[in-house]
């Protein structure tokens, strides 16, 4: 199969293909998503075939707006939900409700629950509107890889697998959205993203974080993701005074080692060297991205200093957390 990047300026022929029950890359304001028609079935089977995913993790429903959501519900809207999407829709928050019986199976992993998120980039939002109706979409990785941020990112990924990609530019948060199980009170955080705990307790009070080695609730949290070929070792500080000696041992195990660091940090290793930027959203944007451009470098070990834990940072710390192959704390 051809696959050919198309300008987001021209959606048309991503409609009609979405129309027709084919799969389609687009940008969020979160990450790339790999789409096809949520209510049909044989369509969103191409999306696993696609991207290698295993059939059991269910995928994501996008929407416009809240009566979007309400087509795929079989109960009626809790106050708590309502809540949840009034203060945050459109945008990085994905809500898991109880879902109608016309879901397709294979968008729910079988599961009487489904994934609904209403996106804000306008190109998601023309798609949705465009094909009148709901887009299911995962990120647009193969399995297992970082979630891509870049039209580039997609094409490396999805290059004859799929027939469209829309170019969008870079994703403007790099991490995807917030999964937050609504099915009852207290709701409970199954994947942290941009819309952080601490905005979530704002708006509902208590909020449940899903315990990282209890029982996986989103089940696509279960599988290593955001992998690069390359072993990631993840150094929990950003002291140099701890990192340094630890990135000296590790040169003698690994000669060639990228470096993923936040600003400001002493040693950078030349063209080895990604830095995260000075603050938390900007680090959150180019996680993924450093991943992979030092990926390509073909190091022996790429090496991540990250050591937070709040609002934006435990995304990060998640993301990195599930990529990692050795958690060092010095
Ligand atoms: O930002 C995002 O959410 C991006 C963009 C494209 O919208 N999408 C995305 O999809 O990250 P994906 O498939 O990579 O991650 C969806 C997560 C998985 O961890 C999946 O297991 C979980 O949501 N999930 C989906 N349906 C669920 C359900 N019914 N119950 C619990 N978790 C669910
Ligand atoms: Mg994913």
């Amino acid at each position: 199969m051809t696959t050919t990047i198309l300008s987001a300026a021209s959606l048309a022929p991503a409609i009609e293909a979405l129309r027709k029950g084919q799969v389609v890359a687009f940008p969020t304001e979160t990450v790339y998503g790999l789409g096809a028609d949520g209510l049909n079935g044989a369509a969103c089977r191409k999306i696993f075939d696609a991207k290698g995913r295993p059939q059991d993790n269910p995928l994501i429903l996008h929407v416009l707006d809240r009566a979007g959501l309400l087509d795929l519900i079989s109960t009626p809207l809790a106050s708590w939900t309502a809540a949840l999407i009034e203060a945050f829709w459109p945008g990085p928050l994905t809500v898991v409700v109880q879902a109608a019986k016309s879901i397709p199976d294979v968008v729910r992993a079988g599961l009487d629950t489904v994934a609904v998120r209403a996106p804000s980039h306008p190109v998601a939002r023309q798609l949705i509107a465009g094909v009148g109706s709901p887009i299911a979409a995962p990120s647009a990785n193969v399995s297992g890889r970082p979630s891509p941020t870049t039209a580039e990112a997609v094409y490396e990924d999805m290059n004859g697998r799929i027939p469209f990609i829309i170019d969008g530019g870079g994703t403007r948060l790099g991490l995807e959205s917030t999964v937050v199980d609504c099915i009852r009170e207290p709701v409970t955080v199954l994947r942290p993203g941009a819309i952080s705990v601490e905005m979530l307790a704002s708006v509902v009070g208590e909020v449940r974080t899903a315990k990282p080695d209890g029982p996986a609730r989103a089940p696509g949290m279960r599988y290593r993701h955001y992998a690069p070929e390359a072993p990631l070792l993840w150094i929990q500080s950003t002291d140099p005074g701890a990192v340094l000696p630890i990135l000296n041992a590790l040169r003698l195990e690994y000669p060639r080692l990228g470096l993923i660091a936040p600003d400001p940090f002493p040693v950078k290793e030349g063209s080895l060297f990604q830095s995260l930027g000075p603050d938390e959203v900007t680090a959150a944007n180019r996680l993924f991205s450093s991943i992979r451009i030092l990926d390509h470098l073909e190091p022996n070990a790429i090496v991540i200093l990250w050591n937070s834990e709040t609002g934006l940072g435990l995304a990060i710390t998640n993301r990195i957390g599930k990529a990692a192959t050795r958690r060092i704390v010095p």
